[in-house]
């Protein structure tokens, strides 16, 4: 029989009980966490959103609720009243904030029973851990775990110290809409059918890229939202299908006047959060830069390790793989890992297999031990080897590990080598952060399977001013390949490898953005059938503009330090995209789909 809450009130959580509360009769609720029988003593661990209270029955003092108690099993919800008692001396348990003390129950109501459940909360590591499958399907048991409501909780503490910080700066919070028309950023779009316009579709907006910049041009100059963002992409451990931005847009800005705002954003959202001061101002690498030294233009700079050219030690040499890579203009380059000479064969072949999903051939190793073991000794012999590790600046005890092939291939494989690398030795340390600035992102990217350019961040990102006229030689001239060599005022923010944030100065001309179009392989007709609303809206006296949409997911986790991105959403969706607790994507009626005009075609 379930008992009535009736007018009960809790008068404490079940985290704040104290030494000082000793001798209170108070009124704890929540969730059993576990149970322990000792004869007449039952011990409940009691829990809610707060912390765990030891509760205890005593079948002598109060044989009713003693009695009651024997009842209730794990998740079960109750309420009890009782007198807040001192430990003894040896049961204290200093690893619990309510260590101190325990409740001598008095009374118990029982006010909802539980079946068991799919998976166990506690457990002892995450390797224990029930599959990431089941807990999906019953997310809001997994939510009941301390360390995701934690991460819940500094989430909203986040976008509230981001809306404080931004409002105080004189920004308006806006919102655009979510039924809108496709406009391309890379992925796809998420679409949405229409009931009233037969055969046609809302899209999911990817960002409000478009809106703000619209929102600048109706002269509203400093625009944020909080946004809900869909894209049908590829998903990854830092990616989801629908996650949210803190969108940020300003009027007549200067590059510094974006970098300044941002800096005193995140150092504000760690003092609020985590009492972490960031050094200000950011550090800054091009591009270029860091691709060059650390292989990624999301550089996790909380260790050093930086990739070392290796060109200079090769001159004259004849193997080949180096000899090709360095000919077709291509790299030979490095990394050293302290200490990387006690490395065995087997945890160098682990490594092979990372490099070669990132497309390179192979990895080359030295290994500085008390005898000099390389994988290069019978092509290069004694001195051609050390030669390189000298370059590398590699001591002994150390190891380098070496990529041959073109720039993209070696950066990607040692950039990922790196971070593995660092894993591995252990080499990043716990709750430090360091952000930084990467900058002039190239404006277009070559995509071989098509042959031809895309925008690497957004179409609407201005060219840096010194390389325009580049872009204008391109057009007038058709020297397409002169797109690839162009800058953009673009930039991201990364902390502790995690790409933070993302934005750009942005094109207010009409007469650039024609030709960036145009360079994108779109006729005036077809921009004008995509964008002809933003086009025409341009001619009203458009003010220069810029700025940045920092992803509230991707601040978390590195505020939060993980890497799984779920573990800062509430109800996030599976690698598929798919939602395991409501079952979405679903079907829906025949009547449904004749309304929107839709007939499904089975599949073959
Ligand atoms: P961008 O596409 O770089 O830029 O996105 C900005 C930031 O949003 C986060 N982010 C994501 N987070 C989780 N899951 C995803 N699938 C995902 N995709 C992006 C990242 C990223 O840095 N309109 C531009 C911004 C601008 O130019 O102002 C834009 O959306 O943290």
């Amino acid at each position: 029989m379930l008992d009535n809450l009736g007018d009960l009130r809790r008068t404490y959580s079940c985290g704040e009980l104290r030494a000082e509360h000793v001798g209170q009769t108070v009124t704890l609720m929540g969730w059993v966490a576990r149970r322990r029988d000792f004869g007449p003593l039952t011990f409940f661990d009691l829990r809610d959103r707060d912390g765990l209270t030891q509760v205890v029955f005593n079948e002598e003092t109060a044989r009713n609720a003693h009695a009651k108690a024997k009842e209730v099993r794990g998740e079960y919800v109750i309420a009890v009243t009782g007198e807040v008692v001192a430990r003894a001396e040896g049961q204290r348990n200093p690893k619990l904030a309510t260590g101190e003390v325990e409740v001598q129950a008095r009374e118990l109501l029982l006010l909802n029973t539980a079946r068991t459940l799919p998976f166990q909360l506690e457990v002892a590591s995450s390797d224990a851990m029930a599959s990431e499958d089941v807990r999906l399907k019953y997310r809001y048991l997994d939510l009941r775990r301390p360390q995701l409501q934690a991460n819940l909780r500094l989430r909203a503490k986040v976008v509230a110290a981001e809306r404080r910080f931004l409002d105080e700066q004189g920004f308006t919070e806006i919102e655009t809409p979510i039924l809108i028309k496709s406009t391309p950023e890379g992925a796809r779009d998420y679409v949405v059918p229409s009931r009233l316009h037969h055969g046609k579709f809302y899209a999911l907006p990817q960002s409000p890229q478009l809106f703000k910049q619209l929102c600048m041009i109706a002269g509203l100059d400093r625009y944020y939202q909080i946004a809900r963002c869909f894209r049908d992409e590829d998903l990854r451990a830092d990616r989801q299908p629908e996650f949210t931005q803190l969108d940020v847009e300003m009027s007549f800005p200067s590059l510094e006047q974006v970098y300044a705002l941002v800096e005193g954003l995140f150092a504000h959202v760690f003092r609020d959060a985590l009492d972490v001061e960031l050094t200000v101002p950011f550090p800054r690498l091009s591009y270029a830069e860091a691709l060059r030294r650390y292989g990624s233009d999301k550089p996790d700079l909380r260790f050093e390790m930086e990739l070392q050219d290796l060109a200079p030690a090769l001159q004259g040499t004849t193997f080949v793989p180096f000899v090709s890579a360095l000919e077709a203009g291509g790299e030979v380059k490095g990394l050293v890992v302290k200490g990387g000479a006690k490395w065995s064969r087997k945890q160098l072949d682990e490594l092979q297999e990372i490099v070669k999903r990132y497309g390179a051939g192979a990895l080359a190793w030295i290994k500085l031990g008390d005898e000099l073991s390389s994988s290069l000794l019978k092509a290069l012999g004694d001195e051609g080897v050390k030669r390189i590790a000298e370059t590398a600046g590699a001591e002994q005890g150390d190891a380098v590990l070496i990529i041959a092939g073109n720039a993209d291939t070696v950066a990607a494989s040692l950039g990922a080598l790196r971070n593995e690398v660092a894993r591995r030795e252990k080499l990043i340390p716990a709750s430090v952060f360091k952000p930084l600035w990467v900058t002039e992102f190239p404006m277009y990217e070559y995509h071989e399977e098509d042959g031809r350019y895309y925008a690497k961040h957004h179409p609407f990102t201005s060219p840096l001013d010194e390389d325009l006229s580049l872009l204008e030689r391109a057009m007038t001239n058709n020297e397409t390949h002169l797109l690839g060599q162009i800058r953009a005022k673009a930039y991201d923010t990364v902390i502790n490898g995690i790409e933070v944030a993302g934005g750009s100065i942005r094109i207010h001309r009409r007469d650039v953005q024609r030709l960036v179009f145009q360079s994108l392989g779109m006729t005036e007709e077809t921009a004008r059938a995509r964008f002809g609303f933003f086009l025409d809206a341009l001619e009203f006296g458009t003010p220069p503009h810029g700025g940045i949409a920092s992803g509230i997911e991707r601040t978390l986790m590195a505020l939060a330090q993980t890497d799984n991105i779920r573990d800062v959403m509430a109800f996030p969706k599976t690698a598929s995209a798919a939602d395991l607790m409501i079952d979405a994507p679903g079907t829906i009626d025949g009547q449904q789909l004749n309304e929107l005009h839709i007939r499904i075609v089975e599949e073959e």
